[in-house]
């Protein structure tokens, strides 16, 4: 792989976590991952690993345990400010559709980060669970990359416009738990996306922006996977600990989301990505 330095899964994991310019994050990301799925990588302790420009990853490895968490990598642009600070565009004009796939973009991006910091923290998983969000880095360096290229066909690039702020923050809140990333971002934050992106996908297509409604389809179709390996490994998080999961999910959702859960919901889409018709009948009730 172009990154053969690096000592194992979790050093190479956070090499691409650190990379902040998003052309050379998504090759690294891609060759990371085929790395990982190949079997080449493992997840082993990186003892006596260094030289290689990765002093923490080195020492984390010895200890055995994740640095703490930190601003992942990111460009400079775009700026980065609260959500009620975010020009609200129509997509009538090429600018609001040119908006709206750089907001998806920057949902992408985050994914990336939110998708290697589940590979690189959390120590002592079975190999399974590091090949599945291998996998699903891959598939949002991809889904970024289709987005990026869609932008520069409406003249744009990434960081042309301001983004939201706010999608690293589960990250940090979760840090600490495998069981509560795994219920927290796969299934609130990315599961909110299969709620909304059928929507867009509407209000695209009737504005006859057929090229971004391909690229959208593209990507719920995919997400439903990243739901779904969400859900597995929350299951099994909740079985090692020995809690009941659907209990356990409902109050991690108390906890984090009290008030702030929104619907409606993508019920098919969500069923398959996991979702047990009780868990979706009490998010009705929370969202209602
Ligand atoms: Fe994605
Ligand atoms: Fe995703």
């Amino acid at each position: 792989m172009a990154s053969g330095a690096a000592a194992n899964l979790f050093e190479a994991a956070e090499r691409c976590l650190a990379c902040t310019e998003p052309a050379a994050k998504c090759a690294l990301t891609r060759a990371t991952a085929a790395a990982i799925l190949d079997g080449e990588l493992a997840a082993v302790d990186a003892a006596g690993a260094d030289g290689h420009g990765c002093p923490s990853a080195a020492s984390a490895g010895r200890a055995g345990a994740a640095s703490p968490i930190g601003i992942p990598g990111r460009p400079v642009r775009p700026l980065l400010v609260p959500l009620r600070q975010l020009a609200q565009r129509g997509l009538g004009s090429a600018q609001g559709r040119a908006a709206l796939v750089h907001a998806v973009a920057h949902i992408e991006f985050n994914a990336l980060n939110l998708a290697w910091d589940a590979v690189y923290r959390f120590r002592g998983m079975p190999a399974d669970y590091y090949r599945d969000w291998a996998q699903v880095a891959a598939d949002e360096a991809r889904h970024f990359a289709l987005l990026d290229a869609r932008l520069a066909e409406l003249d744009h690039a990434y960081g042309d416009f301001d983004a939201h702020d706010g999608l690293w923050e589960m990250a940090t809140r979760t840090a600490h738990s495998c069981l509560e990333r795994m219920a927290l971002v796969p299934r609130v934050l990315e599961a909110r996306g299969l709620d909304v992106t059928p929507g867009m996908i509407g209000r695209l297509r009737s504005v006859g922006d057929s090229a971004t409604v391909t690229i959208l389809e593209t990507i719920l179709r995919e997400e439903v996977a990243h739901v779904a390996a969400g859900s597995r490994w929350f299951a099994w998080c909740c079985a090692r600990a020995g809690i009941e999961p659907q209990a356990t999910f409902r109050s991690l959702l108390e906890t984090y989301m009290h008030g702030a859960l929104r619907g409606p919901f993508n019920v098919d889409a969500r069923l398959r990505a996991g979702f047990t018709a009780a868990e979706l009948a009490h998010l009705d009730e929370l969202a209602a």
